[in-house]
This record gives structure tokens, sequence and C-alpha cells, in this order.
């Protein structure tokens, strides 16, 4: 077998960090389908992941609760076909890793069935074990801190995270868990500006941030709230970038560039 890489544009694990050490910034976006998955792809957007999001935005369920594997796994086999050059990402649906058994077992069918090159899982402490055993097994994890919208019930809304000094000490502390347990990514969503910049600053993986300022090392938004075809109220985090941009291409593009420019996202976008 010979030692080249097939494939030496395809992002990896590596490459993200390599970006954060020059100071490239990552832009990053979901995608649910082939077609959608191959015009991120060409438009050189460096991690497609595929979120349980898709249970409010294609499914039209009220939260992503209700996401099953079998669903996740559907969807990851159609946008892998679509990707060449970008990293799939692939959200672990809720109760998919209560316990390290289960999260070994299915990151397993993530993994071989779905085509997925790292997965993200919402981080508790609970899941401290997982991310080591993930780890042992060479499967990259991406941990989702901050709002967790598989919580939903339990946190009783959808609100910014890590407001006062507790709950901000105590984020970055499991931010330096996690890379200490083999995180290889770390996900901030609605998370103040000043917190998510302090975590960014103090660990090596790189942090991608949803709601949560412009000095993380890369963004990424749903796909199509970017697009202004999710349905429901837009978030303050997200942008409709396809309002200037006359196709779908030039949206994705217009994002990418806003976010490697560091001109997206602005205040108005960002929390305090
Ligand atoms: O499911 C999803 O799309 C996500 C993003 C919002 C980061 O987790």
């Amino acid at each position: 077998m010979s030692s080249q890489n097939k494939n030496p544009g395809k992002v990896s694990v590596r490459t993200l960090r390599e970006k954060k050490e020059q100071g490239e910034k990552l832009a990053c976006l979901t995608a649910y389908d082939a077609a959608f998955a191959a015009v991120l792809d060409r438009a050189d957007i460096d991690v497609v992941l595929v979120g349980d999001s898709l249970g409010m935005v294609v499914q039209g369920l009220e939260t992503t609760v209700p996401v099953t594997m079998d669903e996740i796994i559907y969807h990851s086999r159609m946008v892998a076909r679509g990707l060449k050059h970008a990293m799939l990402m692939v959200d672990m649906p809720f109760m998919s890793y209560a316990t390290p058994e289960e999260a070994t077992a299915n990151a397993g069918r993530l993994m071989k069935e779905a085509g997925a090159e790292i997965l993200k899982l919402e981080w508790g402490a609970a899941q401290l074990e997982t991310v080591q055993r993930l780890t042992r097994c060479g499967i990259p994890v991406c941990a989702h801190l901050g709002l967790q919208p598989q919580s939903v019930f339990k946190l009783g809304g959808y609100r910014v995270q890590g407001r006062d000094k507790e709950t901000a000490d105590a984020m970055l502390n499991d931010a330096r868990l996690l890379e200490a347990a083999g995180a290889d990514v770390l996900l901030l969503e609605c998370v103040p500006s000043g917190l998510a910049r302090r975590i960014t600053q103090q660990v090596k993986v790189p942090v991608i941030g949803i709601g949560a300022g412009v000095d993380c090392d890369g963004q990424i938004l749903v796909l199509y709230d970017i697009l202004d075809i999710a349905p429901g109220k837009r978030t303050r985090f997200s942008k409709n970038f396809m309002a200037d941009a006359g196709s779908i291409a030039g949206a994705v593009e217009h994002f990418r560039d806003t976010v490697r420019e560091g001109t997206f996202p602005g205040p108005e976008h960002s929390f305090d």
C-alpha cells in the first residue's frame, strides 16, 4: 500500500489545527444532502456538519430531541457523497451517547456506515470518559459547549450560557478538561464573546463558534439560515447571506469570505 495521501486536499483535524496556529479562520456550515454538500465543497468550506438541526430545518420538528441514529446516518451518507475536500462532521443524536458503551457502539456506526470523519457530542461531565474512549479508538471528537439544544427541556429554553462568573469559569475549565481528554475541536454555541475569546486563547485545539463572537478560530451556521429558508424566526447569531448574493453558491462564498476576513459575526450577531 502506498504511504502517500490519496487526497492531499482533504481537510483533517490536523489541517484545522494548522489553520488555528497560522491564524486562518475556519468557515463551516451544515448540510443534509449531497447537492448542497457539493455546493459547500466547491466553495472551499472547511467543515460540513450533518447537524441534528436537521430535525428542525428539514423535518419540521420543534426540537432536535427526536432525531434518531438511523436518520443521521441516512443524511450523512448523502452528504458524504457530495464532499471531496471538506471534513464531514456528524452529530451524535440525543441519547446515542448516554453511556460510554452506547457512545462507542454508536460512534462506530457513524464512522463505518455514515462516512463521518469527526463526531460532535454535546458536552456534559458524564462525557469525559466517552471522549477519552473515542480518542483511544482513533475517533476524532468535537465537544459542543455552551447552549446545548439536546438539553432544551432541562434548560427551559434556548439561552446564552456562561454569562456569570461561576458558569463562565466552569466552561473554561471544561474546555481545558476536554482538551486534555483528547477532544480535537470545541464548538461554542451562544456564549458571550469575551468568554469565547478566553477559551479560544487558552486551548490549542480549534474553537468553532455559533453566536460566540468573532474571536473564535472559526464560525459555523445552519445552511438554511444563511439561505433564509429555515422555518421560524431567524436567530440573532445567524445572517441572511442570500439577500445580496443572487445565488446559493454566491451566498456560501460570501459567508466564507466574511468569516475568513473576520468581518462576520459582527457585534449585532454576538452576545456580551
Ligand atoms: O445541529 C446543528 O446544526 C448544530 C449547529 C447549530 C452547530 O449543532
